[in-house]
């Protein structure tokens, strides 16, 4: 038998309203923030990403999907939409027409991961970028966005992460910082975060290998910014501290793609284990111009859905409004349940009953399996009365109500 591939999922129905809940509740949260969305393809060049992301980090080194297709072209599947954001905002000249522009995109993404719980290859991202504005405000914003989201989706129990790796100057002196205090452990860091260490220390820290994550988590890296990225990390904390977001700052935090500086974030879920990070994002402020379009500073995040799902599992269970099942005793009052059903959707009320024949009883356990909140019971004596049961599913009550009453009572619940 053919089956889906490894680290991809099929999201079958049971699982689907969670996602229409979640991607929901992103667009209505994003549009409040003034943020439209973005469509871009799904395979792009793959140098987009070789140039953006780039050719040390892991996502370009073992983890992007690439091929050549009929023309010879190197094509690959894009592993993350920032890249693809900034390639579609200079290409349509998007700043021209709106100045600071606001975008957000939800999508699948890929990446040649060894799967586990909370990592696939095909999985979802949720994200926005904010391209044309260095206003620390704005940095605020996208934090308080993220936050908020989570918020919103009941999901508490997370730690916001900051740091600020500074603008290029600061940043490379970081680097050089970072591998002064790295050099003393080489020996004990493996054979990938050695070759690292010589391209890009940063990358020694996004290291997944156990024993290094040991190693680095004995070392203390410190950072220090010129005046004006300092000032911009403080007003970005006190306007958080202001606004009651508890964060914590941590010089850990360098994020696995070489574009950032600046400000950088991750959100970390307690109960997602091992793959915590719920959300990561932060500045690239010299990605558009290294990308060929004018300089242009801007900041975004990403949410993976996966992970959201798993840490809202539960809480999301109850987001669906009323549902009613109407339940029948008899074949021949099917006909009015039937009626009733379809009286219950024209009000917008989620109404289902049963099509496979089955017993009282057996209808009462689908009543429960599809999580009704109501279920109406056409029996023959209470119908005879021009009556029905009505059985409420969270406490087990039940009376009996006139039949034209039931879509208003109902409704009034
Ligand atoms: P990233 O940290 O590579 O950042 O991914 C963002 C989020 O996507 C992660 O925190 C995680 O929740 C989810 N994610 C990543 N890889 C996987 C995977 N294999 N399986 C499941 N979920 C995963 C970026 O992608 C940046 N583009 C974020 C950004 C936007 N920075 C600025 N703007």
């Amino acid at each position: 038998m053919l089956k889906t591939l490894k680290g991809t999922k099929d999201i079958l129905p049971e699982e689907v309203y969670m996602w229409q809940y979640i991607e929901a509740s992103a667009r209505d949260i994003f549009a409040i923030y003034g943020y439209k969305e973005i469509r871009t393809p799904i395979i792009e060049d793959a140098s987009l990403f070789i140039r953006s992301i780039g050719d040390s980090t892991d996502i370009v080194q073992k983890e992007m999907y690439v091929f050549s297709d009929r023309g010879g072209r190197t094509i690959a599947l894009r592993p993350e939409a920032t890249a693809s954001v900034v390639r579609a905002y200079i290409e349509n000249s998007i700043g021209c027409k709106e100045g600071l522009s606001k975008l957000f995109y939800i999508g699948p993404m890929f990446r040649s991961e060894r799967p586990q719980k909370g990592r696939q290859r095909q999985f979802h991202q949720l994200g926005v970028e904010a391209i044309g504005s260095d206003d620390p405000f704005l940095d605020v914003e996208v934090i308080l966005l993220a936050w908020y989201f989570l918020k919103r989706l009941g999901i508490d129990n997370f730690d916001l992460k900051i740091n600020s790796l500074g603008c290029e100057k600061d940043k490379s002196e970081i680097i050089e910082r970072y591998r002064k205090n790295v050099k003393p452990h080489l020996a004990s860091l493996c054979k990938e975060c050695n070759e690292r260490y010589g391209k890009n220390v940063l990358r020694v820290l996004d290291c997944k290998n156990p024993k290094c994550k040991e190693v680095i988590r004995g070392i203390e890296f410190r950072n220090s910014l010129c005046r004006e990225c300092s000032a911009h990390f403080e007003f970005i904390k006190e306007a958080l501290e202001r606004l009651g977001v508890s964060y914590a700052v941590d010089t850990r935090i360098v994020r696995g793609l070489d574009y950032y500086t600046k400000t950088v974030f991750e959100i970390i879920q307690k109960d997602l284990g091992a793959k915590d990070a719920v959300c990561a994002g932060g500045r690239y402020n010299n990605l558009i111009k290294d990308m060929g379009g004018k300089e242009t500073p801007a900041i975004g995040f990403a949410f993976g859905i996966e992970r959201l799902i798993l840490a809202a599992k539960d809480l999301c269970s109850g987001v669906f409004k009323k549902k009613v099942f109407i339940a029948t005793t008899a074949p021949a009052l099917r006909k009015h349940a039937f009626k009733l059903v379809e009286d219950l959707r024209r009000e917008k009320i989620a109404s289902d009953m049963d099509y496979e024949g089955k017993s009282l009883k057996a209808q009462m356990k689908k009543a429960e399996k599809l999580k009704s909140s109501f279920v109406i019971i056409f029996g023959d004596e209470e119908f005879s009365q021009g009556n029905v049961v009505l059985k409420h599913m969270d406490n087990g009550t039940q009376r009996q109500i006139k039949i034209i009453e039931a879509v208003e009572e109902i409704k009034n619940r």
